[in-house]
């Protein structure tokens, strides 16, 4: 299956994604990584990985001419699914139905708990005992979709934000590569995906 990730800062997750791909028995491959900043240092790695990049910054632009500027460069390198990892764009409805069922999210929390920004200061207020992570299909709703796959991680007694966010990573760059190659590998049986949806309620 063909992916494009869509990135907007460093791109752990993104080498997370492109490095389990070079695993012989991986079920995808990176075809584009995308971003709405061409500074964003994961494009670097990108493209010294040999993956094709496109960059187009959203800002003078209205949200639809950019999603629209974006989608067209994921069709053109052909990609079948989409893997948003640290995308910080709020996408158009047009755009997320283009997509639908095919495009997947990484979160840092335990959804559906905290859902946008500052989830470990969050976690970690509100005295919880564990942080984690979850990736979910993309739906217009933000931090919303059907969730596919969660991790949790312990936190520790001394920790911060930048502690348990630095723990959480650890527990992402394992889940989203699993968790995409799982869906990516079963999309295609119907019997599955028949009773994924209906288990979603999608
Ligand atoms: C991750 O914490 C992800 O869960 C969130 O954005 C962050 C991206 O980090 N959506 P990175 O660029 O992959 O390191």
């Amino acid at each position: 299956a063909k992916v494009a990730i869509l990135i907007s800062g460093s791109g752990t997750n993104m080498a997370a994604l492109l490095y389990a791909a070079k695993h012989p028995e991986c079920p995808y491959e990176v075809v584009l990584v995308g971003s709405n900043d061409p500074a964003a240092a994961g494009l670097q790695l990108a493209k010294a990985e040999g993956i094709a990049t496109f960059a187009h910054p959203h800002k003078g632009m209205e949200r639809a001419a950019h999603d629209a500027v974006m989608d067209e460069a994921i069709r053109a390198a052909d990609a079948e699914y989409v893997a948003l990892a640290g995308y910080m764009r709020i996408l158009t409805p047009e755009f997320v139905a283009q997509w639908e069922g095919r495009m997947l999210n990484i979160h840092p929390s335990l959804l559906p708990k905290y859902k946008g920004l500052h989830t470990h200061e969050r976690a970690l207020a509100a005295g919880d005992s564990h942080g984690g992570a979850s990736v979910h299909l993309v739906t217009a709703e933000l931090d919303d979709g059907p969730i596919l796959g969660q991790m949790s991680v312990a936190i520790i007694p001394g920790d911060s934000a930048d502690t348990l966010a630095a723990r959480v990573k650890f527990a992402e760059h394992q889940l989203y590569p699993t968790i995409l190659s799982d869906y990516v590998s079963r999309y295609d049986n119907p019997d599955w995906l028949l009773a994924k949806v209906e288990a979603l309620a999608l």
